[in-house]
């Protein structure tokens, strides 16, 4: 039972409820900002105040409540009060209520109440899950008690309507304790209750908020908003993030690169045989969009130096039958766009910029992506921006496309949009048996509203992701510095590369005989990370030869600098969240390195 005495502060004493300050209770009562957050009115007369005071001297007399007024210690006066009830002794719970004069608000007295009631609630009375509604303003005081290893265990956003019908946004925090205390009380050590369940979530939230975690900011919150069933609309604010952030008209979000891939090249109205030209050196899903819409993949060839598609490349395949090119900012190094649009501009056609493995690149400071006539972004978990599994987004400034795209990834719903698929129907129209829905044969390409909050949150923080990655390449730089059998991919100097890995070509073998697959072998067995190859050029993946073989396939295949230097490509990891860890690994490189131009 919780004991009835009186706590104090620095400046404040919580005393218990008393008839004979009824006026000091009355002046902040009857103050309708106090209840601007609350369902309940300020209290209009003294009576009203009078009956409600002695509502809580009465429950403060029960077993799982008590009342105190906050008492300014200076003046003696009352400015407002505070509330531990829902006691419950089995789990060691409680929630907290207070009324705070709006006179004192923003004057640190809710961080003093606080302290000295966590004080006592959790020294004196043994409590370790406390629940509080409280405004957004005061999560900060709450964070700042670490001295009694409470943690944050969920909050829950709601909002309330004050009287002016403005929006305030409220939190329903609860606070569990991280260590355990010797409370007799304690069941935790039964298993399994609902206190080691909640250990369990606890310790995962702990990992997740690390500054070290991949989802150290706001994913967290907006997850929970999403499993909360708070009807925030995750996915429209991911697109206007995106579209203002790359200065595009249009954003679509979608479920993977790949889709918005095939979305992007579904708006184009491919008609049967329509080529495709695709780099040589990049991923299967290019040409797999290409072959899913009837077109015809065409590879060409890449730059030996930079590993990137480019305009004269593209030349040498250009056919009256091209439609469209995707270029790829391979390893996040932005594609040389310029003479590409131009030559999109002369021949007529299409652009696709495949920046899965680029965020925020910049090309002669441009952000790159943003040139062509549509560019498509992948949220895949090992991506910049991470949708924790899958997940896409797709950009145009181009009207028509942009709502082709939407329709196409959306299942082809007729009232979908560039901008999104409101209706403005009454809903007795869209619930009749003959509404008719549908106008085009699409796919469901919708990015579920999970990974939309995961990677808003992402989103939100992406410089630090972008400038991490950048840190770790420049660490794995130096390590290779001098080294002339590791060559890392060409920057231009009109270029930023966002470093989806840290690329080089191995020459090893052609020094000392020492294989791609040897040299791999002795920096794990010195404690190195591993690396990636690059992958298998796409018309050398059985996948693609069954397709070339099968469909009478005749155009000529001919990437020779694509085939060589796919096989020595070494792509060094950069997505370490520590960069000690990052520059360990840097420094077994350079060990070998050095061991190895001594051998
Ligand atoms: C260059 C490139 N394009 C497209 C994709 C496809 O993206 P997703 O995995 O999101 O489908 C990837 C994914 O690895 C990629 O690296």
């Amino acid at each position: 039972m919780i004991k009835l005495k009186n706590i104090t502060g620095k400046k404040l004493k919580l005393i218990d409820l008393d008839m004979k300050y009824l006026d000091d209770m009355y002046e902040y009562s009857s103050n309708p900002r106090m209840y601007e957050y609350f369902e309940f009115e300020a209290h209009k007369t003294k009576n009203e105040t009078k009956s409600y005071l002695k509502k809580l001297i009465k429950r403060s007399n029960k077993k799982n409540a008590h009342w105190w007024f906050i008492q300014l210690k200076k003046t003696s006066k009352i400015i407002g009060s505070f509330g531990v009830h829902d006691i419950d002794r089995i789990k060691n719970s409680c929630e907290i209520s207070y009324a705070i004069s709006p006179k004192y608000w923003g004057k640190n007295v809710f961080s003093e109440v606080m302290e000295i009631v966590l004080e006592y609630l959790v020294n004196d009375l043994s409590f370790h899950r406390i629940t509080a509604t409280t405004a957004r303003e005061n999560i900060r005081s709450i964070k700042g008690i670490q001295k009694y290893n409470f943690v944050q265990e969920a909050i829950l956003k709601d909002y309330y309507l004050n009287s002016d019908n403005e929006r305030y946004d409220a939190v329903i925090l609860s606070l569990v304790q991280n260590k355990k205390i010797n409370s007799k009380l304690d069941v935790s050590s039964k298993s399994p209750t609902f206190t080691n369940i909640k250990d369990k979530h606890i310790s995962q939230i702990i990992k997740i908020k690390d500054k070290n975690s991949k989802f150290p900011n706001k994913e967290l919150e907006h997850v929970l908003d999403v499993l909360g069933n708070n009807g925030t609309n995750f996915i429209n604010k991911l697109e206007a993030r995106f579209k203002k952030l790359f200065n595009q008209k249009y954003a679509i979000a979608c479920n993977s690169g790949t889709s918005g891939l095939h979305a992007s090249l579904a708006a184009l109205d491919l008609e049967y045989g329509d080529e495709i030209i695709v780099p040589g050196l990049t991923v299967v899903m290019d040409a797999y969009a290409a072959i899913h819409l009837g077109a015809t993949p065409v590879f060409a060839d890449v730059d030996p130096k930079t590993f990137l598609i480019t305009a004269e490349s593209i030349k040498k395949k250009l056919t009256k039958k091209t439609k469209a090119v995707i270029v790829v900012s391979l390893q996040g190094l932005p594609v040389d766009i310029d003479p590409i649009m131009k030559l999109a501009k002369k021949y007529g056609f299409y652009v696709i910029e495949d920046n899965a493995q680029d965020f925020m690149g910049t090309y002669k400071n441009r952000i790159s992506g943003c040139s062509g006539d549509v560019g498509i972004w992948s949220f895949e978990n090992k991506k910049h921006l991470s949708g924790a599994t899958e997940g896409g987004m797709i950009c145009t400034n181009n009207k028509k496309l942009a709502t082709k795209i939407r329709k196409f990834a959306g299942i082809g719903y007729k009232n979908m949009t560039a901008t999104g698929g409101r209706t403005s129907l009454a809903i007795s129209q869209v619930q009749d048996p003959n509404y008719k829905r549908f106008d085009t044969i699409g796919l469901n390409y919708r990015m579920p509203n999970i990974v939309a909050a995961v990677s808003l949150g992402q989103l939100e923080s992406y410089k630090s992701i972008i400038s991490r990655r950048q840190k770790v390449a420049a660490i794995f730089r130096k390590a290779i510095k001098g080294c002339n059998w590791l060559q890392e991919q060409n920057i231009p100097n009109n270029c930023t590369h966002t470093h989806y890995t840290f690329a080089v070509r191995y020459s090893g073998d052609k020094h000392f005989g020492l294989s791609w697959k040897s040299f791999y072998n002795k920096y794990l067995k010195l404690g190195g990370d591993g690396f990636y190859g690059a992958c298998v050029c796409p018309h050398l993946e059985p996948s693609i030869q069954q397709y070339i073989k099968d469909s009478g396939y005749n155009k000529k295949i001919s990437t020779p600098i694509a085939e060589k230097i796919q096989k020595e490509i070494m792509q060094f990891k950069t997505n370490y969240r520590d960069l000690e860890i990052a520059q360990q690994k840097a420094n077994i490189l350079k060990k070998l390195i050095n061991s190895l131009n001594k051998s």
